[in-house]
């Protein structure tokens, strides 16, 4: 895993923005996986404000979301489609049909796990997978457990994880209790991921991620066995780094 420490968030998010730019230009039609949340929000306005500017070309890309709640329909505010839609895909030249996220709202959710992990394979895997990382060190939301969970499926959420979503939502009892999350291995066939962590919020996870033990207690950790992971963290989470 390559670590690159910044100083601040603006300048991790202009270099994760310029990391993608620079693989866009390379594979003009990579398949991006896209981690939703506070984090990436600014690379994503840079991403959009990069494409107004020609700077990047999305016409040709294809997405696929990590993750989704089950129970909200696409046009819900909290929705990670929804929250992609208005941070990422209105402001950049992507084709609505190239756009892919787990349907929250499928009558049939393990038939829908089995629809998604398909799509990703029939695109032959993520060429660029862009993570968050969450306080207790969760990928997507493949949460800590006792075993890592291979391909899309249905999730728990843990407490924490709800609790820290709460903010996006107007009630802390809000947050759903499950979601789809894509699986461990087809993150870590991703040929490229992209690490983001920013805050004190983050310290113990990246420390776990880091420089703990590899275990699906710290679902983060497996990301030190992928051959090309790039972390970029500011100093406050990567404090506990050395
Ligand atoms: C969301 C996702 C999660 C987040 C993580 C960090 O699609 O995949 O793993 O990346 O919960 O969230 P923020 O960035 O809000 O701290």
């Amino acid at each position: 895993m390559k670590v690159r420490i910044n100083d601040s968030y603006e300048e991790l998010s202009e270099a994760a923005a310029e990391f993608v730019i620079n693989h866009i230009a390379y594979k003009p039609n990579s398949v991006l996986g896209l981690a939703a949340g506070g984090t990436p929000l600014l690379l994503y306005k840079l991403l959009g404000d990069a494409c107004k500017e020609g700077r990047v070309d999305f016409s040709r890309v294809r997405t696929f979301n990590l993750d989704e709640y089950i129970g909200l329909p696409t046009d819900h505010p909290q929705s990670y489609r929804y929250f992609m839609q208005k941070n990422l895909f209105d402001h950049i030249n992507i084709r609505d049909e190239n756009i892919m996220s787990p349907d929250g709202m499928a009558d049939d959710i393990a038939l829908e796990c089995g629809r998604y992990r398909a799509a990703i394979e029939a695109v032959g895997g993520i060429d660029l997978m862009i993570l968050g990382i969450g306080p207790n060190a969760h990928i997507g939301f493949n949460e800590p457990g006792n075993c890592f969970v291979p391909d899309t499926h249905v999730v728990e959420l843990s407490e924490a994880t709800r609790q820290a979503n709460a903010r996006f939502f107007t009630k802390p009892e809000e947050p759903p209790h499950w979601a789809i999350s894509v699986g461990v291995r087809e993150i870590m066939f991703s040929q490229n991921i992209l690490l983001l962590a920013s805050g004190a919020g983050k310290t113990q996870a990246l420390w776990q991620a880091v420089r703990g033990d590899i275990t699906p207690e710290a679902p983060a950790s497996i990301l030190r066995l992928h051959r090309n992971v790039l972390l970029l963290a500011d100093h406050a989470a990567a404090a506990r780094l050395g």
